[in-house]
């Protein structure tokens, strides 16, 4: 099975985010990943929400909207209004994580969740069947062209069968360090879709290299 591709516009050159979108129009990727930091609960900051309204004025496809800042209750409406078909909060920064993503499924969209690496995927057993994506990390969270985390096998694995027991509809959603090594191993052990920020932009075909994550051999 083919993965849906989001390549993560983090990694993208921001002086030229019009052509670096329409890049991705035109590539085999399905989504576009979007990483905002809020430089405390990771240590890094990257872009609000004007960024991500700029951003949509020029894709042709959904933006997968990552939230990687505390109490993200306070934002999902207004990421909402900026385009975002996608809103991924953290469980670790959600204190009423079930009633932020009843929040976003009323807003008509699609609600994820997203795991840390030290985060256990049994933290997720009393939340996943009401869930469309659960956004694995594997790096930890905060910048872009991190080493992948090999344990991450291991916890696709235990989460897609917690998905198949369950009869959830939650897509499994690999976060950070995927490139051709690891892609076609992660789906096989249950990933649905693929974010991959600098593998794709620091190639000097992009494009190619998208079609190559969407057509693993
Ligand atoms: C990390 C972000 C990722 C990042 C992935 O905090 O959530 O989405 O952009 O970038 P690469 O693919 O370079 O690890
Ligand atoms: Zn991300």
């Amino acid at each position: 099975m083919k993965p849906i591709v989001a390549p993560s516009i983090l990694a993208a050159d921001f002086a030229n985010l019009e052509s670096e979108v329409k890049m991705i129009n035109d590539s085999a990727a399905d989504w576009i990943h979007v990483d905002i930091m809020d430089g405390v609960f990771v240590p890094n900051l990257s872009m609000g929400i004007p960024v991500v309204k700029a951003i949509k004025k020029h894709a042709t496809k959904p933006l997968d909207v990552h939230l990687m800042i505390v109490n993200p209750e306070r934002y999902v409406e207004a990421f909402h209004d900026a385009g975002a078909s996608v809103i991924s909060v953290h469980i670790e920064a959600s204190p009423h994580l079930h009633r932020t993503i009843q929040q976003i499924r009323a807003m008509g969209i699609k609600a994820g969740v997203a795991i840390n690496p030290h985060t256990g995927v049994d933290q997720l057993e009393d939340i996943i069947g009401d869930i469309d994506l659960v956004c694995m990390m594997s790096v930890n969270p905060g910048f872009g062209g991190q080493k992948f985390i090999e344990n991450t096998y291991k916890k696709v694995e235990r989460l897609k069968s917690m998905i198949m027991r369950t009869g959830s509809k939650a897509q499994i959603e690999i976060d950070g360090g995927v490139n051709l090594q690891n892609a076609k191993s992660l789906v096989n052990a249950g990933a649905d879709v693929l974010v991959a920020g600098n593998f794709v932009f620091s190639s000097s075909n992009p494009k190619e290299v998208i079609a190559q994550l969407k057509d693993l051999k």
